[in-house]
């Protein structure tokens, strides 16, 4: 018997609008899988590339990244930078061998609670469709971190 794949997913959330959306989900009672696990930032211009990144090498299959609709970031202008900052996270993905797919955008007001439960669904799903990442078995299997202890090793020295 086949075991269906649940993908483990990062959410980065800004303070002020999608958190506050899944807050509202949750307190209307909007379900959505638990295969999310929500960080709040403040701004979704907060959110430094590397978090990204490290989300994928500690284990996650998807990483979906919330904010405010353009125009309404309570820090005037950030999500323009995190616009531009996700082409750049999916073409460095592509580059790497990962499916740019592996990382959403979305925007959701505080009100769009029912809205971002449907976007999270939906992006579970097309993980689900992708795979498995395994990006720390890679990681172990291209002798990373065996390099990793031996530099540390080679500091100690
Ligand atoms: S405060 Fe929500 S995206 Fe900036």
């Amino acid at each position: 018997m086949s075991e269906i794949f649940e993908p483990i997913i990062v959410g980065f959330t800004c303070n002020w609008c999608s958190y506050r959306a899944a807050d509202a989900a949750g307190t209307s009672r909007a379900k959505y899988p638990p295969n999310i696990r929500l960080i709040r930032l403040m701004c979704s211009g907060r959110l430094d590339p590397t978090f990204v990144f490290k989300a994928f090498a500690g284990g996650a299959d998807g990483v979906m990244v919330a904010g405010c609709h353009p125009g309404d970031c309570h820090y005037v202008e950030q999500n323009y930078k995190t616009m531009r900052r996700f082409k750049m996270m999916q073409r460095t993905l592509e580059q790497l061998g990962v499916e740019p797919g592996r990382i959403k955008l979305v925007w959701a007001s505080a009100a769009e609670g029912a809205l971002l439960v449907k976007q999270m669904v939906e992006f579970i799903d097309e993980v689900r469709d992708l795979g498995p990442l395994n990006w720390p078995k890679w990681q172990a299997e291209d002798g990373f971190y065996a390099e990793m202890d031996n530099k540390a090793m080679e500091e100690q020295a």
